[in-house]
């Protein structure tokens, strides 16, 4: 049986066959924010149906290819739609992209998602710069047989979320007039959405949003000494909150309405994460 490190330098290997591409950033979209995809320049896109190994999403808003390609000059990789743990994926299978863009070379790695609001002050629509995240669903995917090629299997997760790129962002969404709060985002299994009573007790607990991804691929990153940014577009909010009840329609409805705003935040901050990196 092939160990995942052995599957992971399939995929690259077979990415590298097709695309002549050394990309410094990863970027993986989460629901409903594909269209960032578009702006990619001389893309070759892959199928994630044709990456050797390659978990493949089945949740519709997803679409699952992989664009390779430069935006403003800068080599990026990006993963248009992922896999989660509600699909009954393992915590590895859902770090495995992310793996593999570490094996492409990424040094920094973009994750977006679609989350619930928790914290009040925050409204449908918004644009949240993750600032730590909360494991809520007792799933790592370094745990299980240790592989050194990845890194180390005790690492530290104090910053997760890369102070200085935080700022980058920051100062990028402020010259575009826009508003970026940071917030801590708790990651649950899913797919069922909260209960009322859930998130009162994360709010208890810490959290500003919840969702159903990010963490496991965060943490594959980190532990591969890959900076991290995390934005989360707020789709809705938590479960009791408003009076509505919660849909995946709604998730991926306002994640369409506010991809032109996240697309153009993205795109502006992808030479300054690129050009910022090199001088530190
Ligand atoms: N809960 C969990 N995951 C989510 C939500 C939510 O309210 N919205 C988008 N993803």
């Amino acid at each position: 049986m092939l160990s995942q490190f052995e599957k992971v330098s399939a995929a690259v290997e077979f990415i590298r066959a097709r695309a002549e591409v050394a990309p410094s950033i990863g970027i993986v979209l989460g629901s409903g924010l594909g269209l960032f995809a578009e702006k990619v320049s001389d893309a070759a896109i892959i199928p994630f149906s044709e990456v050797p190994h390659f978990p493949q999403s089945t949740v519709p808003g997803h679409s699952g290819r992989l664009v390779l390609g430069t935006l403003h000059g800068v080599s990026v990789a990006v993963t248009q739609g992922r896999v989660h743990g509600y699909e009954g994926y393992s915590p590895e299978e859902v770090a495995f992209p992310v793996r593999v863009l570490g094996g492409l070379g990424i040094r920094t790695l973009v994750v977006t998602n679609a989350a619930g609001g928790i914290r009040t002050d925050l409204k449908q629509g918004d644009l949240v710069l993750i600032s730590d995240h909360i494991n809520f669903t007792q799933r790592n995917p370094i745990a299980g047989q240790h592989d050194e090629r990845f890194g180390a299997r005790f690492f530290d997760m104090s910053e997760a979320y890369a102070k200085r790129l935080r700022g980058l962002a920051a100062a990028t969404a402020r010259k575009q007039g826009m508003d970026l709060p940071e917030g801590v985002y708790l990651c649950v299994l899913g797919p069922s959405f909260e209960t009322p009573a859930e998130i009162r007790a994360f709010r208890a607990l810490g959290a500003d949003l919840v969702g159903m991804s990010t963490v496991q691929e965060v943490i594959a990153a980190r532990q591969m000494g890959i900076e991290v940014l995390g934005i989360s577009c707020v789709t809705n909010m938590a479960a009791g909150i408003q009076c509505e009840p919660l849909s995946h329609e709604e998730v991926i409805e306002t994640g369409h309405r506010v991809a032109q705003k996240f697309t153009g935040l993205l795109t502006a901050l992808i030479p300054v994460l690129k050009e910022e990196t090199a001088k530190a």
